[in-house]
């Protein structure tokens, strides 16, 4: 027996396309959704919560098709505390081949005023809504939603009520990201010890990131006897966000001397899905953050890079190659061909078809001839805008140019192809997006409002592209857009028509939103 089998297994939870999904802003398409799941099934994740099916028909037909094409990974859908709830959740869940129920109600005092049930009232609901998801299915979770500031005595109560009534694996959120990490080990091996039955469930870890320690509280959770952690790829998550997947992931495998615990995480598949998280949610990931951030392998000041030509070990703790970077020199140009850009391609995680090849081929050679050398960074921009630019899109950029000038105002003058039909505009701003903006919205009135403009260089140089974020939001709903151009102007005018196009899809389906931010 190797070392590493006779380790306990921490079972990874992952929570990036409800939990993460939830979050103001990170709305992602239900194609989207099921290309995560799919990148969440293949990397090993034990459980995948794919969404809240109550909350919107496009969440529960997003849960099921998730629950249809997963292989490996059980799915799970989250229910509040009603049989209305719970009966959705399966019908969404029970197509997987390993389907679970995931039902939870805010215990805490604050928690307990809303729904303005006492303390016996909500002991009895916890007692019928788990006995009833389970007479549906045999793997149910039960939550008790801002279990860190619930008073212990009740705590311990509702925790054996649901385990007496069939629940198998009892979650135990900080919800409001709240705890330390010495009170979040302690809070679980009291459980653990003191609550009859503990020994026949699964205890498992969600923690919130406010006060940044959500990373170190689910670590010290796993000390105090939880077997499971739940997470979302770039710690995606309400407010500050959850648990890091690859966080606690790398930490317990660098760490593994003093933290014994083996995960079935394959850690080489973490900067792909990062990176896609980071695309489909438009939240781009902190410069230094932890594993994923594009400088937490990078080597700038003399001292560091003389060490790690001696020795890479001197200020590295584990080698890139582990979460998937590959460290290459090939720089592509305008005379690499196409096995090049392929192998390139697979390199950075990406595997295509031929005619898709043929497709990105002829977009790399364009980029290619406007930029002398093409990074990495490049192509991943690049790809990501194929994935994005959808054929069925409602408006398409068909011309831009943009006048500028040291004394404004700056003038756009746009082409733009709306339901099949060309359009075109002059407009005026002040600078050369807001122009570009306001052509956009002359030639497509609406009124949604931008809540987020942000322009990042995708690599050096002042042949760079540009990759362009934008938010809008329009009657609660809100939707983003991304693109990659050397032109910014051109990057932004495409990023803000993505954005509309999103809107224009959720116009149509129409989404309440009622059910989708309680939990
Ligand atoms: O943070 C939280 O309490 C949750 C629950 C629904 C598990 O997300
Ligand atoms: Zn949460």
């Amino acid at each position: 027996m190797t070392e590493s089998t006779q380790q306990e297994r921490v079972l990874i939870f992952d929570t990036t396309l409800r939990d993460g999904e939830q979050s103001p802003g990170a709305t992602m398409t239900h194609e989207e959704k099921l290309e995560i799941a799919q990148m969440l099934d293949e990397m090993g994740v034990d459980i995948i919560e794919a969404g809240f099916p109550i909350a919107s028909e496009g969440d529960f037909e997003a849960v099921k098709e998730i629950a249809k094409q997963a292989e490996n990974a059980t799915i799970c859908g989250l229910a509040r505390a009603n049989f209305k709830d719970i009966d959705r959740c399966w019908e969404a869940v029970q197509h997987a081949r390993r389907p679970r129920i995931h039902t939870f109600i805010g215990t805490s005092p604050l928690h307990r005023e809303i729904p303005g049930l006492s303390k016996d009232q909500m002991a009895e609901l916890i007692h019928e809504t788990v006995s009833h998801a389970r007479n549906l299915c045999e793997d149910v979770q039960w939550s008790p939603m801002d279990a860190t500031r619930t008073e212990w005595d009740y705590l311990r109560r509702v925790v054996e009520i649901a385990i007496k009534a069939g629940a198998t694996t009892i979650n135990i959120p900080d919800t409001v990201g709240y705890t330390a990490p010495r009170e979040s080990a302690e809070l679980i091996r009291r459980l653990i010890a003191e609550v009859p039955g503990a020994e026949d469930v699964i205890f498992a870890t969600h923690c919130h990131n406010d006060l940044g320690m959500a990373t170190a509280n689910a670590l010290a959770a796993v000390e105090g006897g939880a077997r499971q952690i739940e997470c979302t790829i770039n710690g995606l998550g309400e407010r500050a966000g959850n648990t890091a997947l690859e966080e606690v992931v790398m930490a317990l495998k660098v760490r593994n001397d003093i933290m014994p615990y083996t995960t079935n995480i394959d850690t080489t598949k973490i900067m792909n899905i990062s990176r896609r998280v980071a695309q489909v949610s438009g939240f781009p990931v902190q410069y230094n953050k932890a594993i994923v951030g594009k400088n937490a392998f990078a080597h700038e000041s003399g001292i560091h890079q003389d060490g790690m030509l001696k020795n890479k070990e001197t200020f590295e703790i584990m080698r890139p190659e582990h979460v998937g970077l590959k460290e290459t020199n090939l720089v592509l140009g305008k005379h690499s061909g196409r096995a090049a850009l392929r192998a390139k391609l697979k390199d950075l995680g990406y595997e295509l078809s031929d005619n898709q090849l043929k497709d990105v081929f002829v977009r790399f050679k364009a980029l290619a001839d406007r930029k002398k050398e093409v990074y990495d960074d490049d192509l991943i921009a690049l790809m990501h805008d194929s994935a994005t630019e959808a054929h069925h899109d409602r408006i398409q950029l068909n011309h831009l140019r943009v006048v500028c000038g040291t004394s404004g105002p700056q003038t756009a003058e746009m082409s733009l192809e709306i339901d099949g039909e060309d359009h075109s505009v002059t407009a005026t701003g002040d600078g050369p997006v807001d122009a570009t903006f306001n052509a956009v919205k002359a030639l497509v009135p609406h009124d949604a409002r931008l809540q987020l403009y942000q322009v990042h260089a995708v690599t050096e140089g002042t042949d760079a592209q540009a990759t362009v974020s934008v938010r809008m939001e329009e009657n609660g709903k809100i939707v983003t857009g991304q693109s990659a151009d050397t032109d910014t102007v051109v990057a932004s005018a495409k990023a803000y028509i993505q954005a509309l196009n999103k809107l224009f899809v959720r116009r149509e389906k129409g989404k309440p939103e009622d059910a989708a931010h309680s939990a």
